[in-house]
């Protein structure tokens, strides 16, 4: 026996414990402030092409993908890319270090993620307070948004004591769920979680949906004529690249996938739990979220009330603004608006923390796996990193840190992580011995036609995306082309830094490990 199987693995305690777990961490501020500006401002109705097929071809297969290995790699102690990647590639060594970027990716977006959390969880305490009820304005609402972040010193905010208060309370959340471990934490915090926000989903959309025309002044604008803004399809917007990058980071971000959260999880399956119709169910839940509840609620309340055509401004100004300004501006207006404002943040604050504990499970699994930490050391280290970038983050914001770490994390690297993972499941697994892997234990076949697509569709997608991506946008934003600002791009090349120094971390980890024998040569034959 190895010394890490004296260890004994935590599990799931149940089947839709699991499930709603993964479908808490794909439900998130995604589906409710990405996806309705997305989908706006790249085609309507149009839009939903590329993005079906995204998930078909990409998000399906990749969260299949995902959870069998996390699964796999859990019956051999590890359940991060380093471990897994090894074992799958028969000791060869350069495969552990291929497996850093299913780390780096969620830990960056933790970062940001947990401090956007605290905004959510601030705005339902002003909400229930009146703290905004006299900024009628769209630039009295901005300014409170702004001084709020941090991002300007003004009547409403001067300094950044709300913002910490109420980043330090949603940090302390979450690092107590992440204490409380697997069964204890996570599954408790996402039986409760999911319920309460679904409920406040259809709630919100219901109410949204009969807002009729809510000024009769203006009858153009009614909840027909934005519910046409949102889904009419602009069928020309086909033929722009951007409209399919968008539609396919949607995804990605939408659904977790290929970043290591769900390898995570599913490394704490047993050995014949079903993985098949379980991210199949995960994967369902968070569709309907995002598209029914989702597409029906922010971006067509703005239309509602403002209009098409400051609605198409609204979303291009990006899903802050419409979660923040718009919002509480039109909940402003209507009946017993405080509480559906309340409600409103409620909804983003349970879809963040369900997300942000998936977000720093990799961090914690992969300290607990390769360094033989105990769950309070792997809490307490993670915790004290976050704190500290995160603090970052609070001051430097007004200088697009925070848009730079969302950048490398959530848009380019989940791409070279999922690239990486289906690599290895398609060609260094196989795909006969991958299918076999993915079907033991499921509740459900897998189409056979999935063979041909992760083998051949997935990879040649995922390449061509990146191809496109470097191609076109590559040199332009590597060098800043577009930041004028001097003391920008030096807080830029700030966060630069400390996005090198954690993926140089996640290495220097990976060989220490080595070291210690954790990755040792697998001769047997047999992964
Ligand atoms: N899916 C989450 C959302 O839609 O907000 C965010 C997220 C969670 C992204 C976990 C990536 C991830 F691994």
């Amino acid at each position: 026996m190895t010394q890490s199987n004296t260890k004994v693995r935590e599990n799931w305690g149940s089947r839709i414990g699991v499930i709603l777990a993964v479908a808490g961490s794909a439900v998130g501020l995604g589906n409710f402030l990405r996806f309705p500006t997305q989908a706006a401002v790249n085609g309507g109705g149009a839009f939903m092409i590329p993005y079906l097929l995204a998930m078909i071809l990409l998000g399906i297969p990749l969260a299949w993908v995902e959870w069998t290995l996390g699964r796999y790699g859990g019956q051999h102690s590890h359940g991060t890319g380093p471990g897994v990647y090894h074992r799958l590639a028969k000791g060869r060594p350069w495969a552990k270090y291929l497996g850093i970027a299913a780390i780096f990716a969620p830990t960056v977006i933790t970062f940001y993620y947990v401090y956007i959390e605290g905004w959510t969880l601030a705005f339902s305490y002003y909400s229930l307070t009146g703290g905004f009820k006299d900024a009628i304005a769209a630039n009295e609402m901005s300014s409170f948004f702004s001084g709020f972040i941090g991002a300007e010193s003004n009547s409403y905010f001067h300094n950044h004591t709300p913002a910490i208060v109420f980043f330090l309370i949603v940090f302390v959340i979450n690092y107590f769920v992440m204490y409380k471990g697997i069964q204890g934490g996570i599954e408790k915090l996402t039986r409760i979680g999911m319920p309460i926000l679904i409920v406040c989903g259809i709630l919100l959309a219901i109410r949204v949906l009969t807002l009729g025309t809510p000024d009769p002044a203006f009858p153009d604008r009614n909840v027909t004529n934005a519910l046409g803004f949102m889904w009419n399809p602009n069928w020309s917007a086909l033929s722009d690249v951007k409209v399919w990058l968008a539609a396919t980071g949607q995804i990605f971000f939408s659904l977790s996938v290929g970043m290591g959260c769900i390898m995570a999880y599913a490394s704490y399956l047993r050995k014949d739990d079903d993985v098949v119709l379980s991210s199949l169910t995960a994967t369902t839940t968070n569709q309907f979220v995002e598209v029914v509840l989702g597409g029906s609620i922010g971006i067509v309340a703005a239309a509602a009330f403002y209009g098409v055509a400051q609605a198409q401004s609204i979303a291009s100004s990006g899903s802050f603004s419409l979660g923040f300004i718009t919002m509480p501006l039109i909940f402003e207006q209507i009946p017993f608006g405080g509480f559906f404002a309340f409600v409103w943040f409620l909804l983003l604050f349970i879809a963040g923390v369900t997300s942000s504990v998936s977000l720093i499970q990799p961090a914690i699994t992969f300290l607990k796996d390769e360094l033989d930490l105990s769950q309070n050391q792997a809490v307490t280290i993670m915790g004290i990193v976050n704190f500290l970038v995160t603090a970052f983050l609070v001051f430097t914001i007004q200088w697009g840190t925070l848009d730079e770490m969302d950048f490398w994390a959530a848009t380019v690297c989940p791409v070279v992580a999922a690239t990486i993972m289906v690599f290895f499941f398609s060609y260094v697994l196989g795909i006969k011995q991958g299918f076999a892997e993915m079907e033991h234990g499921a509740a459900i076949q897998v189409p056979r036609i999935f063979r041909f697509v992760l083998k051949y569709i997935t990879p040649t997608y995922l390449v061509v995306l990146l191809v496109i991506w470097i191609s076109t946008e590559w040199w332009s934003v590597v060098t800043l082309e577009k930041v004028a600002d001097s003391a920008a791009r030096n807080w830029i090349w700030g966060a630069r830094a400390i996005l090198a120094a954690v993926a140089v971390t996640i290495g220097w980890i990976v060989v220490h490990a080595n070291r210690a024998g954790k990755f040792p040569q697998i001769t047997e034959g047999k992964r």
